[in-house]
């Protein structure tokens, strides 16, 4: 994996500083606070009898996001049937409400009792304000340092600590297309590059079909991560989150005009809700494409019903064979949280084999720990299950769903790249990008 470390230079910042080739992804804040407020919070497993409240806050709602959530609460009401679960989620695909509701919960002293954040840079303020507890005992306790692959655990370790309990690894660099509707295209199979599949989308255009289909701003940039991966290779790529790779270079401007390109075959001008939505088009044969993590599988498979291969089909995205861009959902126990026993619960719970076993079958994913019972994955997950335990594959993070940048930067990213869907102007993205890098890192 790309191997990132990240400082704390003053306050209210932490910021990459190096990358070396090889291996791992490290968080790594110094400086003065370092116990994530928990103070004073026993480090016990919790005992006797539970009862009382448990709410778990997340942005898994609609189809395809909430089957796996409802799966894991059900085990986790099971096991402690005389706890009251309170499913508080924010509507909003990737989080983008959510985390709005989140902050100003975090902000004013009323935390949830977990609240699902993604693993890496999005949990990097959380961790410097101290409103999450070090679990690094709990992992201890566990025999997760044991099990969680070793990778994997450098990513989340911050300073020697680590604050959430992955429960599974997502991949972003997807294309989902309809069998059929290639077919009646005479397109013989999905694009191996972003040229080809500007080829592709005036074939589709002459069909009547529509190229490639986007919902909201985060599914936008869900699709310039990977179209940037796919023109830039997963070093240059992996280079754009730690000031390596220089924005405003040729080589990245190019995939810049590719990614306005290749929006110019989609149907940005009517842009779904969210990402579901904006699958819908294909599924009723409409559209031929769209680029969306694997959270997408349940959609097609549970919500629409489809067969993997036949009703819908998926492989890498174009110009990203041999690259797993990966992200993972990972629970978090918040400091104050008003139930923090039965906090503990359901995080030993999301950290167990069976609470991943349960969870990732349904959710599209694959779980976090390298113990999974393998033939529970089957079908579509034969691959992701592979790849990620592939050292030759490379590993890189995603960007719209909290891997490589901090919110600070993302913030600026996300409305840099409101702008830019509308101008096209791939210059001035690039420089707006770079220019918020810099001043992210000085404050
Ligand atoms: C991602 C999240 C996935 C899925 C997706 C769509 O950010 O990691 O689990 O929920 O958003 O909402």
């Amino acid at each position: 994996m790309t191997t990132m470390s990240w400082r704390k230079r003053s306050r209210g910042a932490i910021a990459p500083v190096a990358l070396a080739a090889a291996v791992s992804l490290v968080l790594a804040a110094c400086g003065g606070d370092d116990d994530g407020g928990d103070g004073e919070a026993a480090e016990e497993l919790p005992t006797g009898d539970a009862s009382g409240e448990f709410e778990f806050f997340s942005w898994w709602t609609g189809g395809g996001d909430s089957e796996g959530k409802e799966a894991l609460l059900e085990l986790y009401q099971d096991q402690y049937p005389d706890v009251e679960v309170v499913d508080a989620a924010v509507a909003g695909g990737a989080g983008t409400n959510a985390q709005a509701v989140l902050a100003s919960r975090l902000g004013s002293g009323e935390p949830p009792d977990s609240y699902q954040r993604h693993a890496g840079a999005e949990l990097l303020s959380d961790i410097q304000d101290d409103f999450v507890e070090d679990l690094t005992w709990l992992f201890e306790e566990e025999g997760w340092m044991e099990v969680y692959p070793e990778a994997l655990l450098e990513q989340i370790t911050v300073e020697d600590a680590i604050y959430s309990v992955p429960v599974n690894i997502h991949r972003s660099n997807l294309i989902w297309w309809n069998p059929a509707v290639l077919e009646e295209a005479g397109i013989d199979g999905p694009p191996g590059s972003w040229d080809e599949f500007l080829t592709q989308a005036e074939a589709l255009e002459e069909a009547g079909k529509t190229a490639l289909t986007v919902g909201p701003l985060w599914t936008q940039q869900h699709l310039l991560e990977n179209v940037l991966l796919g023109e830039l290779g997963p070093d240059v790529y992996a280079g754009l989150w730690t000031g390596e790779t220089d924005w405003e270079s040729q080589e990245v401007i190019a995939a810049l005009d590719m990614f306005t390109q290749v929006l110019e075959h989609s149907n940005i001008g009517q842009a779904a809700a969210d990402w579901q939505p904006a699958i819908d088009p294909i599924v009723d044969g409409d559209a031929a494409y769209n680029v969306m993590g694997d959270w997408a599988w349940a959609y097609f498979e549970t919500v629409q019903g489809l067969t993997f291969e036949e009703g819908y089909d998926v492989t890498e995205s174009p110009g990203s064979e041999g690259v797993f861009n990966w992200l993972s959902d990972s629970f978090t126990l918040p400091v104050d949280a008003p139930h923090r026993d039965n906090a503990i619960r359901w995080l030993q719970l999301a950290g167990s084999q069976e609470g991943q076993d349960t969870f990732n079958p349904v959710k599209g994913s694959i779980p976090a720990r390298n113990d999974p019972d393998e033939s529970l994955y089957t079908g579509y997950f034969e691959e992701p299950l592979q790849d990620w335990n592939d050292d030759g594959v490379d590993k890189v993070g995603s960007l719209a769903h909290g891997t490589v940048a901090d919110n600070a930067w993302k913030g600026e990213i996300d409305s840099a790249l409101q702008e830019f869907v509308g101008s096209g102007d791939s210059a001035a993205f690039a420089s707006a990008v770079a220019q918020a890098y810099e001043n992210t890192r000085q404050e």
